[in-house]
């Protein structure tokens, strides 16, 4: 039987319009409608939010970015509560594009819990900047992990969405996207870290994503190859076209 997989869109600061992000939503929402054992995920804009929430038919919405704060004199800044009371469901944590902007792991361990107090689903991104040969990074991501996840008490770790996302494969700049085995490697090291902290039954059982360059080519072998739960997709997302393709063909892999 095939596994459900996750398929979450970060449109980043995408698209300059709420007409084209009804367009967007739209579209996603009718391949999402026919795609079984597929849950979508858009993470549009915040402004967008309420708006594309009203008719979300199978779709689900997740934040791009929330504050440690639930309420108070914190202008500019959006609060969990507020999230979960227009009905998104997961909020993107630790996005390296945030981590340029100035979240410190700190900053992201209290995101986390910020988001897991609020019944909220946080989708941890965690990759490294560069490889070594000896894999030190590999330590590197794993104190990282257990750092933002310290005194994350189990029955909220259920809700936990990994994303692993070397930071050289996003956006714009990057040079290429992982190979699906590598990912695989990575995903099972991950796991490991997972299971050590929350024991086997929910370290096991939490999504761990691709991301990074993820597009219509290289979608399909993640999920196959790479077994991915999932995927995190920035530019291919905007893609109308493509994300329907990558929709399908996650409803497709087993
Ligand atoms: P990308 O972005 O798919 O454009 O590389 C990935 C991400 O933002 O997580």
């Amino acid at each position: 039987m095939a596994r459900s997989r996750l398929i979450v869109a970060n449109w980043k600061l995408n698209p300059t319009t709420l007409a084209e992000a009804k367009r967007l939503a739209l579209a996603a929402k009718a391949a999402s409608a026919k795609a079984k054992k597929v849950q979508v995920v858009l993470c549009p804009p915040a402004v967008y939010l309420a708006t594309l929430l009203t008719a979300p038919g199978k779709l689900l919405f997740g934040a791009q970015d929330t504050f440690t704060e639930f309420e108070g004199a914190f202008t500019g800044e959006i609060s969990p509560l507020q999230l979960r009371d227009l009905g998104v469901k997961y909020v993107i944590v630790g996005h390296s594009e945030r981590r340029k902007r100035g979240d410190t792991l700190e900053v992201i361990a209290a995101k986390t819990r910020a988001v897991l107090k609020t019944n909220l689903a946080p989708i941890i991104c965690i990759g490294e900047d560069k490889r070594d040969g000896d894999g030190d990074y590999l330590e590197g991501l794993v104190r990282e992990l257990e750092f933002i996840l310290d005194k994350v008490p189990r029955q909220a770790a259920k809700r936990i969405v990994l994303a692993y996302e070397p930071r050289w494969a996003i956006g714009a700049l990057a040079t290429g996207a992982d190979t699906p085995e590598q990912f695989l490697h990575h995903a099972i090291f991950l796991r490991k870290t997972l299971v050590n902290l929350f024991g086997k039954e929910i370290g096991m059982s939490l999504p761990i994503l691709y991301g990074g360059s993820v597009n219509v080519k290289n979608a399909d072998s993640f999920l196959t190859v790479g077994q991915a739960d999932g995927l995190l997709i920035g530019r291919e997302s905007l893609q109308i076209k493509n994300l329907v393709e990558i929709i399908k063909l996650a409803a497709k892999a087993v």
